[in-house]
């Protein structure tokens, strides 16, 4: 697209705020729980089960019923189509239907005049179970051979051989927690009750269209009856991709079956215990390599727990097999995952989707070789990275657009790494009690949807007479500032003030067919579709002017001072005016399908991605050797976006995204009992980070270039990548553990997060061995 604009490529990295921006800070943005409310609201809640596992042998709901307020109570013989809310595998009801598999499950859905009443009632169920076996952890369910699918195994070469065959050899193992999304925006869905059995579903999703689907099988109508809107969420990250259905289906069930407007809007405690969170991941590993630290043979083994069913498992554990080689060549390699089904809630889609787990995998086990030679872990990382020659990642495609070396060494040099690197050695040396740690990581991170189907968008432009324009498109707005890069994509293609330009509400009576805003890819796939949109109307009016003024087509120009036909100079609201009484069609959608990619599951081969993302950081941390508290001192941070679509949103990205990365590796810790519950439902006990918890001195640079494929404005997928760029503190972490058992050249055995519980533990075990 760009080579057919010349001028677009003059525009670079505008700062325009988020087009919302004034509303948020005002209070008068409005989430789907701030519309007006039909007196005759109906609220909900979820009779949620109290066991792990188990037969319902009978359910009493007669006190629920009685209760104070409520209108209608329904259970899984009630649900008119299809009992089910499971993205892909059709393997999770809405309700319970005589088996419990997870604690908290919904079994029942209480209909009432206010939230209050409702949640009130839900716990007057009377439940009467027969308890099976459980299995609630990763060690417990690969003993039961309990799986959401077979496990998958990404090879090339011969590991085994290599690894018998290598100078040197190291062998560990470690874990890493979950995470709770914390949108500020709990799960809300509001349904209303339409003629002749259509509903309409206001929801804070980030698929819209999954939630039409599901909604219209669960009812037992079509999808033309069903229209979900989305004006914004309040956070998502991957939480809002599949876990929006049991909250929109639950309100449609009860619009349908009442006739009055119905509310699901969760309370933050049954959000945290009943929603699916990011996968913990155990790991074990074995690698093998030479005296200058290069990788010559890996095995690593990934298992995941999954929760009680499929959701979106497969892909997630994919992805962290496509991540577990980061920046690095491995020769001989084999990447095995194991997806475990347990009695917990399902696991699900966060920020990096299975990226993460897969980074984190190999950057430790960088450190680990470094600290078995004595080396610097940059020093590791740089003699490993992908370059001429090695190329060629474990699934089979061709790194084509590596900046990762350029990158990683501007970063250093910027930074000042190796100076500071030195002053945290001599700092150590004196301080008995503080140590510091320092790493650089770098992150290389997949763009596209590794399910190649799902990279293909739509959009819809209308200008209206008066010259002002509306775009629609099927991403969806979580904060991240999709609709104002959309917007800005559209403005420029008429070459109007952003101002001109009114974004409207997600809906599927708009775009259809859409895909999640998932996968980093809102803007390269919408933004995309809505420029093959507007261009179309574009090339209408050129016609239309060239015509009516006699001139050429490329004499029709559209600049910032009006429309130039030839000789005449137009406004562009006269152009439209002009167009309108000349009867040209003012509206058109627009499609994209991302080129070039292929992907065969089965072998685990192909080219999944369209391009990779960069980036880079350095962070500086101390610990208390006595407490095992930490502080994170310092972050410098280069990131590739490719061409900026919009800067100032962009650095908004990558500051949030490292910070929830932060949050994952060192505070946010999912605390479950013995029979799967959460234990860690609130703020109270889940420690998300504050303001305070970021660095003090926080710099963000964007890496001057531009995609080599040509999406649009040459731009990169931003939404995803930066969360990783947080392994730098996990591994500066760990640099300071090591420093607090001097004399030992052992790697630590940190799981993450990295709580003071678990840094000192760290430190005992490392001082013990
Ligand atoms: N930024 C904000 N402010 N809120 C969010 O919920 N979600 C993240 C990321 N950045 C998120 C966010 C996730 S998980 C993804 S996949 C992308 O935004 C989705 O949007 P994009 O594709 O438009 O980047
Ligand atoms: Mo993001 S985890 O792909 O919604």
């Amino acid at each position: 697209m760009a080579e057919r604009d010349p001028a677009w490529q003059a525009r670079a990295r505008p700062e325009n705020p988020h087009d919302s921006a004034h509303l948020h800070v005002t209070g008068q943005a409005r989430y789907a729980d701030d519309a007006p409310e039909p007196v005759d609201m109906l609220h909900l809640a979820f009779g949620q089960a109290g066991e792990t596992c188990a037969r319902i042998a009978a359910m009493d709901l007669s006190a629920v019923r009685a209760a104070e307020g409520v209108v209608a109570v329904y259970t899984a013989a009630d649900i008119p189509g299809d009992n089910n809310v499971g993205p892909v595998r059709h393997d999770e009801g809405l309700l319970a239907d005589g088996e419990v598999t997870f604690p908290g499950q919904p079994l029942f859905l209480v209909a009432a005049t206010s939230q209050r009443a409702a949640r009130k009632a839900a716990r007057l169920g009377k439940v009467v179970y027969e308890t099976q076996p459980a299995v609630v952890t990763i060690a417990e369910a690969r003993a039961a051979g309990s799986r959401i699918e077979a496990t998958q195994r990404m090879a090339r070469g011969d590991a085994g051989a290599a690894l018998e065959a290598a100078p040197h050899r190291i062998a560990g193992r470690f874990a890493m927690g979950g995470q709770d999304h914390f949108y500020l925006e709990g799960h809300v869905s509001v349904a209303t009750p339409g003629e002749d059995g259509q509903v309409h579903v206001l929801c804070s999703t980030q698929h819209p269209s999954e939630v039409q689907h599901l909604v219209a099988h669960l009812l037992g109508v079509s999808c033309a009856d069903v229209t979900v809107e989305v004006r914004r969420m309040g956070g998502g990250f991957g939480g809002k991709e599949t876990q929006a259905t049991s909250f929109a289906a639950a309100a449609a069930l009860v619009a349908s079956k009442t006739g009055r407007a119905a509310k699901f809007r969760a309370d933050r405690d049954d959000d945290m215990v009943l929603t699916g969170k990011r996968h913990e991941f155990e790991v074990a590993y074995e690698a093998g390599f030479d005296d200058a630290g290069q990788i010559l043979a890996l095995s690593l083994h990934l298992a995941s727990r999954c929760g009680a069913s499929e959701d979106l498992s497969p892909a997630i554990n994919d992805r962290a097999m496509f991540h577990a080689d980061n920046c690095y060549f491995l020769p001989d390699v084999e990447i095995v995952s194991e997806r475990l089904k347990t009695n917990t809630v399902s696991a699900t889609a966060f920020r990096g989707f299975g990226g993460p787990q897969g980074m984190l995998a190999i950057e430790r086990i960088i450190d680990h070789v470094a600290l078995a030679l004595g080396m610097d872990p940059l020093d590791v990382r740089s003699a490993n990275l992908y370059g001429p020659g090695r190329a060629v990642t474990p699934y089979g495609m061709t790194v084509a657009d590596n900046i990762a070396p350029q990158l990683i060494a501007q970063l250093r040099r910027d930074a000042d790494y190796d100076a500071r690197a030195r002053a945290v050695d001599a700092f150590n040396a004196a301080s008995p009690i503080i140590k510091k740690g320092i790493a650089l990581t770098p992150v290389k991170f997949g763009i596209s949807f590794t399910t190649t189907h799902l990279n293909q968008a739509g959009a819809l432009v209308h200008v209206y007479a008066d010259g002002s324009i509306q775009v629609n498109h099927g991403g969806t707005e979580m904060g991240q500032g999709l609709y104002v890069k959309v917007a800005q994509v559209v403005a420029d293609v008429f070459a109007v003030p952003l101002a001109k330009v009114r974004i409207t509400s997600t809906r599927t009576d708009k775009v259809p067919n859409t895909s999640a805003t998932a996968a980093s890819s809102g803007s390269d796939l919408n933004g995309m579709a809505a420029y093959n949109a507007a261009m179309t109307i574009r090339d209408r009016l050129t016609a239309f002017l060239a015509r009516i003024h006699g001139c050429a087509a490329h004499e029709v120009v559209f600049s910032s001072e009006g429309v130039l036909a030839g000789e005449e100079r137009l406004t562009f609201a006269q152009v439209a005016r002009k167009a309108h009484m000349g009867r040209i069609s003012l509206s058109s959608t627009g499609f994209y399908a991302t080129p070039g990619i292929e992907y065969d599951r089965a072998a685990h081969r192909g080219r999944p991605f369209y391009y990779f993302a960069y980036g880079a950081a350095v962070s500086e941390v101390a610990i208390d050797s006595l407490t095992g508290e930490h502080k994170v001192l310092a972050v410098d941070i280069l990131h590739d976006v490719g061409r900026s679509l919009n800067a100032a949103v962009d650095k908004g990205q990558i500051e949030g995204g490292f910070l929830q990365g932060q949050g994952w590796l060192t505070t946010e810790d999912l605390v479950f009992d013995g029979k799967g519950r959460l234990l860690t439902h609130s703020p109270a006990t889940y420690k998300i980070p504050t303001a305070s918890d970021r660095a003090k001195h926080f710099t963000v640079s964007l890496w001057d270039g531009e995609n080599v494929e040509p999406t649009i404005n040459r731009s990169k997928a931003v939404g995803e990548p930066p969360f990783m760029l947080a392994i730098s503190v996990f591994s500066a972490l760990n640099r300071a553990v090591a420093a607090a058992a001097p004399g030992k050249r052992a790697m630590p055995q940190l799981d993450a997060p990295a709580t003071p519980e678990r840094v000192l533990a760290a430190i005992r075990e490392l001082a013990a061995r």
